[in-house]
């Protein structure tokens, strides 16, 4: 037994979430170890029952009835609340539904609406030049619609380029490539200072690490569930709007499910009150009540111990890479200080795709990001130390 696969058997001993992993279906490839789920979370086990009942039961048997009676028509905020908690909110600020490409339209469109009610000066939108492509495209879009221009900035760059010009901004808390975690609480205030409203995309960071959206005051949120929330693939996303924002939200996809009345099938818009403000149309309930059976998972357990644990995970990774890869065969995109890295490990080697093919042939399960790119995700839930370890020492032997 090597020293590091003894570390790995301590850690394990000594891991308060341990036990999580039994409530995950794991199976496949014998040893196999799952890396990817920063890209597609785990099934949990209690899904498959769920999504049977859902499907059997509540359409097959109660139909139509089921949308009041098996709690079909509230579920967006019923399931925004169950989310709240894992990103520092408080209830009623969040809605879920849509994809989060839909959320970040909706959420930037509304920010600059809200920058431009009292300001019309306002005509500019910052995002994060390193953004997911997504976000990008719809911020550009969102521009031309608003009449604004559009601005990539690195995020650390950002507070040197707010002004009296900027209407909102569009940043990521965790980088998707590199894994880095930017600094939500100082960039937020940095925004407010200057007057304008921060929109922030979560994707990589709920669920991994605390968040603080009421603590730091952000305006605007979003993220999707089929990641470190483990919905599930294309599970819905959710918009947050901080509830002192919500009256004066203007959503730019109004739709009868955000309508006051929505059964008054009125022709003129009254817009409801609260969260339920950020619906659209009719919920994609099969994936909702499946997302809803995921985060049961969620029961007993602290953002705080997750990130402590990620923390650990990534810690361990990067000490097993040190000691098994030859010096100079990879460089580590993810920065070292806690306090900048979020819960996953980008290696960049000029052959990563083909190692990657090979990983994943020898069941480790990351994922490529073009052109370059390892990507090493954490989820604290269901991976343990052992799996780090053998990741690790699977990779120095295909890097050769
Ligand atoms: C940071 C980030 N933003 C947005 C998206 C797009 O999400 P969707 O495809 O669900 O709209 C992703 C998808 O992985 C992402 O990682």
């Amino acid at each position: 037994m090597s020293e590091l696969t003894v570390k790995a058997e301590k850690l394990d001993a000594g891991d308060e979430l341990a036990a999580k992993r039994t409530e995950f279906v794991l199976d496949g490839p014998e040893g196999a170890v799952y890396l990817d789920g920063n890209s597609l979370g785990a099934l949990p086990v209690a899904v498959p029952g769920r999504v049977a009942d859902v499907v059997g039961r509540q359409w097959g048997e109660m139909r139509i009835r089921s949308w009041t009676e098996s709690g079909w028509w509230t579920a967006p905020e019923r399931i925004g609340d169950r989310i709240a908690p894992l990103v520092g909110a408080a209830a009623g600020q969040i809605v879920v539904g849509d994809s989060t490409s839909v959320n970040v339209f909706k959420a930037l469109v509304g920010a600059v609406r809200l920058a431009q009610e009292n300001d019309p000066g306002r005509d500019e939108i910052l995002v994060d030049a390193t953004t997911f492509p997504t976000d990008g495209y719809i911020a550009g879009s969102a521009a031309r619609m608003t009449g604004c221009a559009l601005r990539p900035v690195e995020p650390s760059e950002a507070p040197g380029a707010l002004g009296e010009r900027t209407a909102a901004v569009l940043l990521n808390h965790v980088d998707y490539r590199t894994g880095r975690l930017h600094d939500l609480p100082s960039l937020t205030a940095a925004v407010h200072a200057a007057g304008a409203y921060a929109v922030w995309d979560l994707c990589h960071s709920a669920g991994a690490l605390p968040v603080g959206l009421d603590e730091h005051g952000v305006d605007l949120a979003v993220g999707c569930t089929y990641k470190y929330l483990n919905g599930g693939p294309g599970s819905p996303a959710y918009l947050y709007v901080r509830a002192d924002l919500q009256d004066r939200f203007d959503s730019p996809l109004p739709g009868w499910n955000s309508h006051a009345e929505p059964f008054g099938m009125r022709s003129d818009y009254t817009p409801a009150e609260g969260a339920v403000r950020g619906r659209v149309g009719t919920p994609d309930i099969l994936s909702m009540l499946a997302l809803e059976a995921a985060l049961e998972v969620w029961d007993g357990v602290t953002v705080e111990a997750v990130r402590a644990k990620s923390l650990a995970l990534t810690d361990f990774f990067l000490e097993c890479v040190g000691e098994y890869v030859p010096e100079g065969r990879v460089e580590c995109l993810t920065p070292l200080p806690h306090e900048e890295r979020g819960s996953q490990v980008a290696l960049r080697c000029a052959d990563a795709g083909p190692v990657m093919q090979r990983l994943i042939g020898r069941g480790v399960v990351g994922d490529f990001r073009h052109p370059d790119v390892l990507r090493f995700g954490f989820t604290p839930l269901y991976v343990g130390f052992a799996d780090v370890e053998r990741a690790a020492r699977v990779l120095a032997e295909e890097l050769g």
